[in-house]
């Protein structure tokens, strides 16, 4: 799937997003090594910050079919990921991402750009 097709299925599933205090629709998909695509929208709640991101659900969902990072090679989002979700894109190892600009065009970059001088957690 290209980066494009990505985004495109992204976009079709946004509306399925439960967003109905913010009212932006996200959509996010995931393409794994093996073939597979995992979606995943916002899904929000009444108290706030227990809000979830569309790539993390995506991810998750991922997560929950027994995927484990390095496994993913790319994501297409409906628009650029939060500073949360690029740490999350970072510690799953994503090849590439992809998102809709404002301007319409679609953006790509790997992880490490979009989060320099990553943080790990130091070995135990
Ligand atoms: N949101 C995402 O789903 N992904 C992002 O990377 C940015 C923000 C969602 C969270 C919240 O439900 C809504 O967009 C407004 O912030």
């Amino acid at each position: 799937m290209t980066g494009d097709e990505l985004v495109t299925r992204a976009e079709a599933l946004a509306p399925r997003a439960y967003a109905p205090y913010s009212r932006y629709f996200v959509g996010a998909s995931v393409l794994a090594r093996d073939g597979r695509v995992f979606d995943g929208v916002n899904v929000e709640n009444a108290a706030y910050p227990l809000g979830v991101c569309a790539e993390r659900t995506a991810i998750s969902a991922a997560a929950g079919a027994g995927l484990r990072p390095g496994e993913l090679e790319a994501i297409g989002i409906t628009a650029s990921p939060c500073g949360g979700c690029r740490q999350w894109l970072h510690e799953w190892r994503l090849e590439r991402v992809y998102f809709r600009r404002d301007d319409d065009s679609i953006a790509e970059y790997i992880p490490a750009d979009l989060l320099p001088d990553t943080w790990e957690l130091p070995e135990a």
